[in-house]
């Protein structure tokens, strides 16, 4: 069952917005520019200018540190400047981190038990569960699982400047073990944000199998749809290496449907690109 009753959620979020006349301009001029010049030539580009950007693609494709990139909308390099303050997927990443922090925030303060206890799947450092648990009025802590443990060395910083080292745990894994990493701890949250478009169908529904079994009933896991409405996948396989999948927002329901998650919310982002669903147990 899909749930329409999605006011309240956006409320007061400041999202950014793209004009219908740069909108044209960028599906006309720009977006075919980026999907269609020569991939060496963009590649070249990128490089003599060097583009922080693109180096961590060419890393590590989709990994944390073009999301901090993006996140941080203050890039020195002028090809980032361009990709970073004007580029549809940055814009859009921005937005749903906002949007994503807000849900989890409401959802926190909605817990009924004790401080929440949020288990965030491929969290990165963790910007948007920091987001979430300073937003968020009723306690609350955090457990971070990812592969990468530069990602862990720049999350315990950011941490540390934000005043919530005692409440964010990292623990460095794969998502798909997520049931030996956990053990038995109760979890009343599950972000999975930023992860799914990384994982083929199969292994997105063992992970919520694993993690609905040790969710009480009624809590949430929140995840995300990701359409080619940014307008720039060809640039981004052929140019970064970076293969996202993309899946809209009733092919993750489906999904999360078969891990026994249903009572969906789904909530958009205005650039069209992402979609943040609440999933009920
Ligand atoms: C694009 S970043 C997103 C970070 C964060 N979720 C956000 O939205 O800000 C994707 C993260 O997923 C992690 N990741 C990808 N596959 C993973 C896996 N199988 N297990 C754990 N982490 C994974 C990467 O290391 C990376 O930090």
């Amino acid at each position: 069952m899909e749930r329409s009753d999605t006011a309240g959620w956006a409320d007061g979020l400041a999202f950014e917005r793209i004009s219908g006349f740069r909108r044209v301009l960028k599906s006309g001029v720009f977006h075919p520019m980026a999907n269609y010049l020569p991939a060496g030539l963009l590649r070249w580009l990128l490089r003599v200018t060097e583009s922080e950007l693109a180096a961590a693609n060419w890393t590590d494709p989709g990994g944390w540190k073009s999301m901090v990139i993006s996140y941080d909308g203050k890039p020195r390099q002028i090809a980032d400047k361009v990709l970073v303050s004007a580029g549809t997927m940055s814009m859009a990443l921005r937005n749903r981190r906002r949007l994503g922090a807000g849900v989890l925030a409401r959802l926190i303060d909605e817990t009924a038990t004790g401080p929440a206890h949020v288990l965030c799947l491929g969290a990165g450092p963790g910007h948007i569960i920091s987001d979430a648990l300073l937003q968020a009025r009723q306690p609350s802590h955090a457990t971070l699982v990812d592969l990468s443990s530069d990602a862990f060395d720049y999350g315990r910083s950011l941490a540390e400047r934000l005043g919530l080292t005692d409440r964010m745990r990292f623990v460095q894994g794969d998502v798909r073990d997520v049931a030996d990493l956990l053990g038995p701890q109760q979890v009343d949250l599950v972000k999975m944000l930023g992860i799914c478009e990384y994982l083929p169908d199969d292994v997105v529904v063992t992970i919520a199998r694993a993690v609905h079994a040790v969710m009480p009933v009624g809590s949430s896991v929140v995840f995300n749809s990701l359409t080619p409405a940014h307008g720039t996948d060809r640039f981004f396989r052929r140019v970064l290496g970076l293969h996202m999948i993309h899946r809209d927002a009733s092919d993750l329901r489906a999904l999360m449907g078969q891990a026994g998650f249903g009572n969906f919310t789904t909530l958009a982002e205005p650039l069209g690109v992402y979609e943040v669903i609440i999933g009920r147990k």
